[in-house]
């Protein structure tokens, strides 16, 4: 009766930490991407695609924090976006 309890605890602690790990592999997929990536997958849902040459350093600082709102990203994707914006320049 004991072990039978033990395995069923090891078993759903198995069952936790694999559901945890699983959880956690979308961010991981997002934290891999580039900034170019990202522009090119979020950037294009709602007006053309903006070029990176289409504004400078200054005002790609304002659109990103704009955009980030409005495009619901999470702050590491707005920034390594705005890197790529002004990478381009
Ligand atoms: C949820 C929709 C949405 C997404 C996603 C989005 N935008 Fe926008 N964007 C808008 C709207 C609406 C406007 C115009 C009104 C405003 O400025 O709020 C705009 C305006 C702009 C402008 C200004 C254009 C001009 O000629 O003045 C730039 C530049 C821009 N977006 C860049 C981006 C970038 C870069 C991204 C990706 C990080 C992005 N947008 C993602 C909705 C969106």
């Amino acid at each position: 009766m004991k072990n039978k309890s033990i395995i069923t605890s090891i078993l759903i602690a198995i069952l936790t930490l694999t559901v945890l790990s699983q959880s956690c592999a979308p961010s991981k997929m997002i934290a891999q991407k580039s900034g170019a990536q990202l522009w090119g997958e979020n950037c294009i849902r709602c007006h053309n695609l903006p070029s990176p040459t289409d504004f400078n350093d200054v005002q790609w600082a304002t659109i990103g924090l704009h955009m980030e709102d409005r495009a619901s990203l999470t702050e590491t994707e707005a920034e390594k976006i705005i890197d790529f914006m002004k990478s381009a320049n």
